[in-house]
């Protein structure tokens, strides 16, 4: 039910709370005032990304979250946290994201990304919690027919299992709106998150090898990896490689806790972007990333990576006119944050 309520009286919930946009998450949640209590299982993250957000504000604002060490999916956890919690809000991070592995484990992808999320909705059910942000993304819009993508483009066919959880996701959430117009429902689209917090505590720690181009280039710059592999030069691009709108994680971060209050006392479903408005390329960050640690990083050009989009980028007017909400961190400040983070945590946090 959204009751409109000051921080201070706000416990928000956060699944996938110890995860790297989640951790960024929560730190912005309680330096701004509110209780958090976060849910996760730690499959993709590490209990030092809590104790560091604890170190990150402070004990005072530190006292306000308690963390569960619980899958979301474990229906009989989930009713405890709510029952030793006044749950007010819930913030949906908790999810599998690697796009490679979807098309491997599609069972496990959908068990647990939609399965965790239709027990979550149906604890808060029970509990006359009916207040949910979701963390959707930018991949629900497929190859854009033109751009800025704005949330009116439409979704198009997902290309991977991880694309299709989140489109269906967001289908779920509304059609739950739509059965019991008390709920209200905020989709996040993001577009491509990087970067890390200012203080190089916490940040992006991937299992295994990267994915996704900016923990690569980090591991490149640290050393861990000899050259980054460029997934194609001819797209019909300025400079051929594909083009993405690379937000910083803190900007993130205050758009989830902008919407919060925008949410307050709202009921409805809405969607915004979440993004900077500006496409960089592939080039664009190796030498964003380059200039921030200080050394020209080697990289080869090689085959069209599956299932990539030439270009994206967004329009975040709504999110701006609507909840006052813009990004301010460019490209470079994005590359010395995920340097800093990386350079202090070479083996991320079990290092
Ligand atoms: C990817 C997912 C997207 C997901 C997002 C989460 C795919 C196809 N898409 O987005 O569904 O929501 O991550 O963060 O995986 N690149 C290289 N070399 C690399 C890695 C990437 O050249 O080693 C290029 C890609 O071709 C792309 C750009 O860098 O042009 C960004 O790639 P990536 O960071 O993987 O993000 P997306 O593909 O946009």
């Amino acid at each position: 039910m959204s009751e409109k309520k000051v921080p201070a009286d706000t416990c928000v919930l956060v699944t996938g709370g110890a995860g790297f946009i989640g951790s960024h998450t929560v730190v912005e949640l309680l330096q701004q005032g509110y209780h958090a209590v976060v849910v996760d299982d730690l499959s993709n993250s590490s209990e030092k990304a809590v104790d560091r957000i604890k170190a990150i504000v402070g004990p005072e604002a530190a006292a306000n979250l308690r963390f569960y060490q619980a899958d979301v999916n474990d229906r009989a956890a989930l009713e405890q946290v709510f029952t030793d919690n006044a749950i007010d809000r819930v913030i949906h991070f908790a999810g599998f994201k690697a796009v490679g592995e979807s098309v491997e484990k599609p069972i496990e992808y959908y068990t647990n990304n939609i399965g965790n999320t239709l027990t979550l909705v149906d604890v808060m059910r029970a509990h006359g919690c009916k207040s949910i942000i979701f963390s959707s993304s930018a991949t629900v819009y497929g190859e854009p027919d033109s751009l800025p993508l704005t949330e009116e483009s439409p979704k198009k066919p997902a290309t991977n299992p991880y694309g299709w959880t989140k489109w269906m996701i967001e289908q779920i959430l509304t059609d739950l709106h739509t059965a019991d117009p008390e709920w209200d429902v905020v989709l996040l689209r993001y577009f491509n998150p990087i970067g890390a917090h200012p203080s190089g505590l916490i940040g992006e720690d991937p299992k295994g090898i990267p994915n996704n181009l900016v923990p690569y280039v980090a591991q490149v710059a640290v050393g861990k990896r000899e050259f980054v592999r460029v997934w194609g030069d001819d797209y019909p691009t300025p400079d051929g490689t594909g083009v993405r709108d690379y937000i910083h994680v803190m900007d993130l971060a205050s758009g989830h806790v902008a919407a919060l209050a925008w949410m307050n006392g709202r009921t409805g479903v809405e969607v915004f972007n979440l993004g900077t408005g500006k496409g960089s390329s592939v080039l664009d960050v190796i030498h964003a990333f380059s200039r921030a640690c200080g050394r020209d990083l080697p990289y080869q050009i090689g085959p069209r990576r599956a299932g990539d989009v030439v270009a994206n980028y967004a329009d975040c007017s709504k999110a701006e006119r609507e909840m006052g909400w813009t990004a301010r961190y460019d490209l470079d400040d994005m590359c010395r944050d995920s340097w800093n983070w990386q350079s202090k945590n070479p083996d991320g946090y079990e290092g």
